[in-house]
């Protein structure tokens, strides 16, 4: 089987690297609308394998099996894919875009699945006016650990796509769960929801950032507090999702929390940017008082 994964960012990668280490697919493409940035991708997929081969807990000529199946590019290499995974931006024109060019220039194999990697965005939407279908392939980040993958159809989704691509999640060794389409699927419609919370718990005062993922740590035994994970995640792609499911289903339940917003607003996203509920610093993490 041949991969097209399109984007090289966080997800892209790590979702070709899950690919190229089944045996039974034999080559991925991955792509991003730089050479630099694709090469980027697969750098830090090697990065990963040559932390573990220094500590002994990979051979070198794995590594060197899985990278070579790794071809970087631009996505007019993706002729010939069984399969194409879309892990670009969470924009819906870019994704729609993305994917008609696939579709209608780039792509020749008839048989071709198109999958979308979206956090939240409609699947019914992103293939609304393209000449083929989409489903949802809605991998967790780490990619190449986590081993939930939503499998989402869309209203036209073929089922034997659903079929089709929740056998080759189980082929790359994850458990496939599958969703009718809904704004946020299944996790991020009650994970997200949930950090929201924790972020408006604190704005209220109600306890400190320490306090509040101490609770849901010990008291719900979750390995991270919500406003932790929201700093992991990236406080702007938290802000995203919301306002996506508040839009979608216009429920006041699903409003973001002020203090989000002002967060995003002024680049406090956590980890990625150094600072969001904590401070990233020297391999430290310190809780920052916002009230
Ligand atoms: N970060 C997460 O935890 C997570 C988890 C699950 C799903 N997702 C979804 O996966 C997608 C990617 O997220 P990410 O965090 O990897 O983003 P990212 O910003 O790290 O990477 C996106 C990459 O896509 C590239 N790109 C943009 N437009 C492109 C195009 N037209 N063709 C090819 N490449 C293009 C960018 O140059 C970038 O390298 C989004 O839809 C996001 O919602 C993210």
């Amino acid at each position: 089987m041949k991969v097209a994964v399109i984007g090289a960012g966080t997800m892209g990668r790590g979702i070709a690297q899950a690919f190229a280490q089944c045996d039974e697919v034999e080559k991925v493409y991955l792509c991003d609308i730089k050479q630099e940035f694709a090469d980027g991708g697969k750098d830090m997929v090697k990065k990963g394998f040559d932390k573990r081969i220094a500590k002994g807990k990979m051979a070198q000529e794995d590594a060197d099996k899985i990278l070579n199946k790794i071809q970087t590019g631009l996505n007019s290499q993706a002729v010939d894919p069984d399969l194409v995974v879309e892990a670009a931006l969470e924009v819906m024109d870019i994704k729609k875009a993305t994917f008609k060019e696939l579709q209608e220039d780039i792509v020749k194999n008839p048989d071709c699945i198109f999958a979308s990697n979206t956090s939240s965005l409609s699947i019914t939407e992103i293939g609304n006016g393209l000449p083929k279908p989409i489903i949802g392939m809605h991998f967790f980040n780490p990619a190449p650990v986590m081993k939930l993958v939503e499998v989402i159809a869309g209203i036209n989704t073929p089922a034997a796509d659903v079929a089709k691509v929740v056998e080759i999640s189980e082929k790359l060794g994850k458990t496939p769960v599958q969703v009718n389409e809904a704004p946020g699927f299944v996790v991020n419609r009650i994970l997200v929801p949930m950090i929201n919370e924790g972020i408006q718990v604190y704005s209220e005062g109600v306890a400190d950032i320490e306090g509040i993922d101490s609770a849901m740590k010990l008291g719900c035994n979750h390995p991270m507090g919500p406003l932790e994970l929201g700093d992991y995640i990236g406080l702007d792609i938290v802000l995203a999702i919301m306002d996506v499911i508040y839009k979608e289903t216009g429920d006041s339940k699903y409003r973001a929390c002020t203090l989000l917003r002002k967060m995003v607003r002024g680049k406090h996203l956590g980890c990625k940017t150094g600072i969001g509920f904590y401070k990233y610093e020297n391999g430290a993490k310190t809780p920052v008082d916002k009230l």
